[in-house]
């Protein structure tokens, strides 16, 4: 089968954000769109000819076929061998554990995260380079201007492969290898974790509940929670991916897992925040899981409940690396520690008494790659529901499940009190972010240019018991290779050490998502078990003030808190 030549006109909209190219399924599916910017992928890494490639989707909308398009092109480009996973079905962190332990190329990783699916949903497509990780910017970068000046594409015609059964294909004279998706990253979390003890919990009676939200890690919590740890049938929820999520949104926060906040909460709880202190009787809060989490559309991203409790993904980052010798994979220690600028530094608490680096680095996974390749640090995280470490290159929802069942195996304790007694030793960062989602593009600009016209003023000026320190946008000089990331962010510092950071998200499709993220540290015990919102007041009122949201917005109230 003779490569065809197919001649095209290219889209100037195919710049990557916060992770990779995200779009509407029916902006993919305009003739060429997505064969355009995989061409502009192949053309960019330039991989040898006979090179493998690994190719994986979390099964939303649009997969199956972007997979067979993807396959065809790769034949032409002369990759030699393409691993995909069973139904075109790879999570973003079972992908880059392939990319690592087969040590391919690289590979396409078909997902728009924790955006909804279905015909009218999103869809997105990335590359990860050979050390499992997103590609750097200096890659996207290239790929976006190669795509700018695209005039043709190459691809085989072949019928399509059977995506269904594992085995061997032979495509247009490349190999695909149909592999079983769950089985190497199983593997690999049971070389992590003590599997042992959090069997013997499970078998002791601790409940639990995951809630795969009809996403990709449906088929890997079943295997790793219910099979290999024994835990009962039913454990894990909704537990069949969907193309359309089941109309769900498969976003793991106290919003959108509604499902699991309301087991986790008990039917008859009022549940208006977070950290509300339980104040539910016994006989309810009894009947309830004593630990629930829940992962995203691509299973990167996680929420860890316990009993009527939130755990923050700020105060998660900073509890598995307080305790992260518990578990067997981490027992020799960490090498250090590196979250996202707008992540609470409550990691950076615990690095200080392990005597280990903290790094702070901008939004998005990419960020971490360069840190964990040179041996720098062993855990990342970021604010926004992810979690992960070097056994891969990518934030991992199940990962941080299983990081929490064996601390919670090992130290006997619910989550409350472990949570609550890391407070108590390290103090409280208390933190919250607020999403204003779908706002008017040109509002939300023109919030954020009012912000920065005030940077020469708000130093030094008052707003109730806080006085600003710095206002800038934060940079990042990657330590590594020296490259400079600016425009990251809006960050007010106040001279307790108290923040609020605005920004514009980079991963939405629809108008523009702002982001305000509030912090304040309380060292006093009496006062850490307050509600976040409550602590948070004063901050989210001078954040309002300072943007003149509701004026440039209309809104108030966000669409999403956590
Ligand atoms: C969001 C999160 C960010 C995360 C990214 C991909 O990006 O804020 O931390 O890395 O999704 O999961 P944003 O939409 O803010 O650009
Ligand atoms: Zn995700």
């Amino acid at each position: 089968m003779n490569p065809r030549t197919v001649a095209t006109t290219p889209f100037n909209d195919q710049k990557p954000g916060t992770s990779g190219l995200r779009k509407k399924v029916t902006v993919f599916q305009v003739a060429n769109y997505l064969e355009n910017f995989v061409q502009a992928i192949f053309d960019t890494i330039a991989a040898p000819a006979g090179s493998t490639l690994v190719v994986g989707g979390d099964g939303r909308y649009y997969n199956r076929e972007a997979i067979q398009i993807i396959l065809k092109i790769a034949a032409a480009n002369g990759f030699g061998k393409v691993l995909v996973g069973q139904g075109g079905i790879l999570s973003t962190p079972a992908a880059s554990c392939v990319i690592r332990k087969y040590q391919t190329y690289g590979g396409i990783i078909l997902s728009a995260s924790h955006n909804p699916g279905g015909p009218d949903g999103d869809f997105g497509i990335k590359y990860n380079t050979a050390n499992g990780g997103p590609a750097p910017e200096k890659i996207t970068d290239t790929i976006f201007a190669r795509s700018k000046a695209l005039e043709s594409y190459r691809i085989v015609d072949a019928p399509d492969v059977a995506l269904d059964q594992q085995g061997s294909f032979s495509l247009g004279g490349m190999k695909v290898e149909v592999i079983d998706p769950v089985a190497d990253y199983a593997d690999l979390m049971e070389s992590l974790f003590d599997f042992a003890a959090i069997r013997t919990l499970i078998k002791g009676g601790f409940r639990l509940c995951f809630d795969a939200m009809h996403a990709v890690t449906g088929p890997y919590a079943k295997e790793i929670i219910e099979k290999r740890l024994g835990a009962p049938a039913g454990t894990v929820i909704n537990g069949v991916p969907l193309p359309d999520f089941g109309q769900g949104h498969p976003d793991p926060n106290l919003t959108y897992a509604h499902e699991l906040v309301e087991i986790m909460y008990g039917a008859s709880a009022a549940f208006d925040s977070a950290q509300a202190t339980p104040t539910l009787l016994l006989p309810e809060r009894s009947r309830r899981p004593d630990f629930g989490a829940a992962s995203d559309g691509d299973g990167d991203r996680n929420m860890i409940l316990g009993n009527h409790f939130f755990v923050n993904p700020s105060d998660s980052l900073a509890v598995i690396a307080a305790n992260a010798a518990l578990a067997p994979g981490y027992a020799k220690g960490l090498a250090g520690v590196a979250r996202s600028m707008p992540t609470s530094g409550a990691a950076d608490r615990v690095a200080a008494k392990l005597g280990i680096p903290c790094y702070e680095t901008p939004t998005g996974w990419k960020f971490f790659g360069n840190l964990m390749d040179a041996g720098k640090v062993t855990l990342c995280g970021e604010e926004s529901f992810g979690t992960g470490s070097d056994h891969v290159r990518e934030k991992d929802g199940m990962w941080a499940v299983l990081f929490w069942l064996n601390i919670l195996a090992k130290r006997g304790q619910s989550v409350e009190d472990i949570v609550h007694q890391h407070w108590a030793e390290y103090g409280r960062n208390v933190y919250s972010r607020h999403d204003y989602e779908g706002l008017p593009s040109d509002a939300a600009e023109g919030l954020m240019a009012h912000l920065k016209s005030q940077f020469a003023s708000l130093p030094g000026q008052k707003f109730g018991s806080y006085t600003v320190k710095l206002f800038d946008d934060f940079s990042y000089t990657d330590p590594i290779d020296g490259s400079v990331s600016t425009g990251q962010g809006l960050r007010v510092i106040f001279e307790d050490g108290s923040r609020i950071v605005f920004r514009l998200s980079g991963t939405g499709t629809e108008g523009a998502t702002l982001r305000i993220y509030l912090e304040a540290f309380e060292s006093d015990a009496a006062r850490q078990r307050m509600d976040a919102q409550e602590a948070l007041g004063e901050l989210i009122s001078i954040a309002h003030e300072l943007s003149q949201l509701k004026a440039r917005t209309g809104r108030e109230q966000p669409t999403v808190i956590t």
